[in-house]
């Protein structure tokens, strides 16, 4: 039997390379470069199932480029903003993602950016390594308590609510503003409090948590305008999509001290970084560590796995995304 083409643009883990290898004609990216727009549109061109990353900017010009064997783009990620899912959709081309793996991870990487900025981590670390410190002090880099504090979070699908359960611990109260209300037996749960109007909620926040995905209606969505309703002592986390924030509007806001501070796991045009932050003490830089753990790592791989065998089986894959409409 012909084993179908599938194309990875990224390495990914070795016990998923491994079981790719043996059950499809699979072509690997062996030193991991970003493939540029010509290399993916020939990837599109020649294979029958595209396995990309978030890394991969998967739009028009490389659906038009598709060959007429496409039928599969396996994305290995749960965020699909970087593909053109619409024009898939119309072109007959099937999209799945990952979705459920990372959610515990990336409340995990939020919950340490929470406290991080507040708890002057990063800072205290700085100083330590650079041997300046030069002892307790009792009023020596002061930092605010989480404790008791009011979380807003922006989304409040899986991740949100993986979040809201872990702050809950630390003694937050659950403040949420999302497109619609959660069941009241779910609120109940989290004892979270619903903003319908997110202009609203900002004001009264001590620290505000993105979870939304990239969307049209989400982009730049915390505008300059939002982000001055933000009050002078509130933080800000993302472990989201950086177009959700107007990253110059949040570097003035931060560089003016309008806003306490911010802890940033991604970017607008990753992995370029806004050169306003990089000057800035109070805000906090990751490198897309959201979902990087061994083990959600190796089970999204393990989704794709299933997702694409499903697919060339000639069954529907368990995790379809469907253009939004
Ligand atoms: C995702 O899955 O969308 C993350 O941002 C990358 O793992």
């Amino acid at each position: 039997m012909i084993k179908p083409v599938v194309i990875v643009t990224r390495r990914l883990p070795e016990s998923v390379e491994t079981r790719m290898k043996e059950l499809f004609d699979v072509r690997l990216n062996v030193d991991d470069h970003r493939m540029d727009a010509a290399e993916l549109a020939a990837a599109a061109a020649e294979a029958d199932v595209l396995v990309p990353t978030v890394t991969d900017a998967i739009g028009p010009d490389v659906i038009a480029a598709a060959g007429p064997r496409l039928k599969l783009i396996a994305n290995f990620g749960v965020g699909t903003d970087h593909i053109d899912v619409a024009g898939a959709h119309a072109k007959g081309i099937t999209v799945t993602n990952t979705p459920d793996v990372l959610t515990e991870d990336t409340a995990e990487m939020t919950m340490a950016l929470l406290l991080a900025v507040p708890r002057r981590l990063i800072e205290g670390e700085r100083l330590v390594r650079a041997g300046k410190w030069d002892g307790w002090g009792p009023t020596a880099m002061l930092g605010t308590r989480v404790s008791g504090k009011r979380l807003g979070l922006i989304g409040m699908g899986r991740i949100g609510q993986a979040v809201a359960e872990r702050a809950r611990c630390f003694g937050m109260s659950i403040h949420y503003h999302n497109r619609r209300r959660l069941h009241p037996s779910v609120e109940d749960a989290l004892e979270a409090t619903y903003w319908d109007d997110l202009d609203q909620m900002l004001p009264r926040m001590d620290v505000v948590s993105v979870h939304c995905p990239r969307t049209p209606a989400t982009h730049h969505l915390l505008s300059a305008e939002r982000l001055a309703l933000l009050r002078p002592n509130a933080f800000l986390v993302n472990t989201a999509r950086g177009e959700v924030i107007d990253e110059d509007a949040l570097a003035d806001l931060l560089a003016e001290r309008k806003i306490a501070g911010a802890a940033l796991d991604v970017f607008q045009n990753e992995p370029a970084v806004n050169p306003k932050f990089l000057s800035l003490d109070n805000v906090v830089l990751m490198p897309h560590l959201g979902s990087a753990t061994v083990e959600a790592r190796t089970e999204m791989g393990q989704k794709v796995l299933i997702n694409i065998k499903t697919f060339v089986d000639g069954h529907r894959p368990p995790d379809r995304v469907l253009p939004n409409l």
